[in-house]
Parts: structure tokens; C-alpha cells; sequence
């Protein structure tokens, strides 16, 4: 196991974790990596480690490059146990003179692990430390992904650790953007930013108008996750400042469940509807959906369309699960409208227009609502409904 050269003295030492496929919830179907930096100056710097069970990876690829033990700097952007789990077995296994981390990051590792004793050195937006050759300079960034991340600019040769931000669930024998398949990686890419960094959208927006601010230049992002940017890191930035602002794409999203077949015949004349609009449309049945999966398009698409049957008074559990894990990753800028099939009660639609509202989507329709099963008018309203649908998506893409 090696190390491999990022740039003149900067090496990935991390490991790669090819067959996890549930990563708290977040389905990896491309596995993932847990990327490490080291930096060889004339204090040798380790930035962040890895998740429990890769120390011994991590230590063998640094090995190759120098003896662990002749690492003077810790840096931990970020204590989530994927990149801070090896943390205690790799300081004691470097022995480093200084760990450099957040002050929520030094009280996280502390409630972790419960090691006072570490030569701990906090850090803040603004602050530098030099390597010898080399400056590292500190940007807080909390939230993105944890109260205690920050990343770590190295200016001279333009590069940022970035650790979680711009990264993606994606192990690869390739290190760098130009390694592997630019569709695949994009797709990953947005899964990511949309099952762990669209809730906070707002902190990324302020944090790219910061990087501005700072006039600071990359040529080079080395996130934790996936491969390293080193041809177009323009290209992750653009796609982080579209959907931190909550730009999407002409496109509906129909996402419904089903007992009997009404509500997705219904949904199936929701979506005849948006074609007739010239719309790219996409349906998804929850009962078969993978949710990491589907949030990637509820990123991108503009139109959200909701359906369910009533059941109990309320919506389908496949449903008002997603719907539950959705609201949480708090999507913006969508319009909205709902329907669904009943026998008796028919709370289903109301339920899913106050949803609508609850993630600010503007409901361009009150919702379409059926007893038992749609004859061919409630299709044909179903048709209408996606066809507004569409227009307003038509409208607000092209404004
Ligand atoms: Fe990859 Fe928030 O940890």
C-alpha cells in the first residue's frame, strides 16, 4: 500500500473502502474513500485520518513515504468518526508536536475520546502556520459538515483540503478527477451534496462568497471523499454554487406509493401531462425507490409532484418515510402539487399540500384527490395538473 504524489511534497494516505454499501443510511453503491493528506516540509504535516479499521492502511501508506514517527502536525478539519475514528491509534503512533483543529473540534474529540492529555492547538478563520516552505492557512466552516470542520488553504501551492465539502461516496483505483468517468463522478458527486450537504446550503453559499472574498486561488481541491480536483476543480465549485443556491432544472419529479394502482395511474397521467409540456419528467414509486438515490434528482429537478393513497387517516408509511428523511436534507425552490386515491377519509392530498408548504414549494394546483378509483375526467384533470406543473417549471428555468 502506497502513497500517491498529489503535488511536489503532498501525498494521499488515505485508504479506500471498496464494498461499504451503508454509509449511515446513505446507500454507497460506488463504495467510498477516506483521504488523508501528508505534507512534507520541514514540519511534516498529517491532515485528518481515517475511520476505525483503515489505521493500518493509513500508517502503511505514509510509511512508504517517510516513518510516521517524523510527523511534527496533526491537522483535524473535521472529527466525524469516518475521518477522526483512527485518531487516537494514529497519535500515538506519530507522536505529533501540535494538533491543530477548531475549538467545537477539540471539544468533540474530547467527548469522544477523552485524551486532555494531546497536545491540542486551536484554531480560527485567519489563522497560519508555517511549515517551512509553506503556509497552512485556517477557514472555519461550520456545518459544513459538522459544527467543529473547517478546511485548510495551502497557499503556495493553491490547494485546499477541503475534508467532506466537494466530495463524493466514490472509491476508485484512479486518485483524481481526470482519473475516472467525469458522469459517473458528477452523479456521485450531487448524491452527495444532497443527502449530506444540502441542509446546509446557506453555510456553502456564505462560504464561497468567503473563498471570493479571500481572493484565494485553487488550482487544486483534496476532499476527504473521492477523488482529488486537479483538472477542473472550477467545474465542483460552479456545481456547489448552483445548488447551494438552490438552482435546478427543468425537470418534474413525480414521486408517489400505491395500494391498488389508483394513485399511480394518477401519477402515470401526471406524467403524460409534463410530456405533452416538452418537460423532462421522472417517476419514482417509493416502494422501489433507493432514497440516497432519488434526493439526487429532488436536487435538481424544479417540479415536485406528491402522491399517495390515504391509509389510517394519513399518508402511506413508504411515503411519510420519505417524505420524513426529505424534509430533514430541507430542499428549496421547487413547485409543488399533490393527489392521491381514497376510500373514505382522504387526508392523503391535504397532508401533501401542507408538506409543499412546510418545504416553501410554491403549489401551483390545489391537488387532485380520487374516491376508490380515477375514471377518465379525474385523468384528464391528472393530465392538466402535470401540464401546470410544467409550465411554471418552463417559466421560472427560462426567467
Ligand atoms: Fe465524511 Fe462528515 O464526514
Amino acid at each position: 500500500m502506497k502513497a500517491v504524489k498529489v503535488r511536489e511534497d503532498l501525498f494521499w494516505v488515505g485508504a479506500i473502502d471498496w464494498n461499504v454499501r451503508n454509509f449511515h443510511g446513505y446507500s454507497t453503491v460506488r463504495g467510498t474513500t477516506y483521504n488523508a493528506f501528508l505534507l512534507l516540509d520541514e514540519k511534516i504535516t498529517l491532515f485528518d485520518t481515517v475511520k476505525h479499521g483503515f489505521e493500518e492502511e493509513l500508517l502503511k501508506r505514509i510509511s512508504s513515504v517517510i516513518n510516521p514517527e517524523k510527523i511534527d502536525y496533526l491537522v483535524i478539519n473535521h472529527i466525524e468518526p469516518d475521518h477522526a475514528g483512527a485518531f487516537v491509534r494514529v497519535v500515538q503512533a506519530i507522536k505529533p508536536e501540535k494538533i491543530f483543529l477548531t475549538r467545537n473540534a477539540r471539544l468533540g474529540i474530547l467527548a469522544h475520546f477523552h485524551q486532555e492529555s494531546f497536545p491540542f492547538e486551536e484554531v480560527k478563520t485567519g489563522f497560519e502556520v508555517r511549515t517551512g516552505k509553506r503556509t497552512l492557512k485556517f477557514i472555519e466552516t461550520p456545518m459544513i459538515h459538522w459544527p467543529d470542520s473547517m478546511m485548510t488553504y495551502i497557499p503556495e501551492e493553491k490547494t485546499l483540503i477541503s475534508q467532506d465539502a466537494f466530495g463524493a461516496h466514490y472509491a476508485s483505483s484512479g486518485r483524481f478527477d481526470d482519473d475516472v468517468d467525469t458522469c459517473e463522478l458528477i452523479q456521485e458527486a450531487a448524491k452527495y451534496y444532497a443527502n449530506i450537504v444540502y441542509p446546509y446550503s446557506p453555510q456553502v453559499n456564505k462560504l464561497l462568497q468567503t473563498v471570493k472574498e479571500m481572493n484565494l486561488e485553487i488550482e487544486m481541491i483534496c476532499p476527504d471523499h473521492g477523488v482529488i480536483w486537479r483538472k477542473n476543480p472550477d467545474k465542483i465549485v460552479a456545481l456547489y454554487e448552483k445548488w447551494s443556491s438552490y438552482v435546478c432544472d427543468p425537470m418534474v419529479l413525480i414521486i408517489y406509493d400505491t395500494m391498488w394502482k389508483s394513485t399511480e395511474k394518477m401519477a402515470y397521467a401526471v406524467m403524460e401531462g409534463v410530456f405533452e409540456e416538452s418537460v423532462e419528467v421522472k417517476l419514482c414509486k417509493l416502494s422501489v425507490a433507493d432514497w440516497t438515490e432519488l434526493m439526487s434528482d429532488v436536487l435538481q429537478s424544479r417540479g415536485l409532484v406528491l402522491g399517495s393513497p390515504t391509509l389510517n387517516n394519513g399518508l402511506l408509511p413508504t411515503v411519510s418515510g420519505f417524505l420524513t428523511y426529505m424534509k430533514g436534507l430541507r430542499p428549496r425552490g421547487k413547485v409543488g402539487a399533490a393527489f392521491g386515491s381514497y376510500g373514505w377519509s382522504g387526508e392523503a392530498v391535504k397532508l401533501l399540500n401542507q408538506y409543499l408548504q412546510e418545504i416553501q414549494a410554491e403549489v401551483v394546483h390545489d391537488g387532485i384527490r380520487v374516491k376508490y378509483v380515477p375514471d377518465e375526467k379525474v385523468l384528464s384533470d391528472c393530465v392538466e395538473l402535470g401540464r401546470k406543473v410544467a409550465q411554471r417549471v418552463k417559466e421560472l428555468c427560462s426567467a
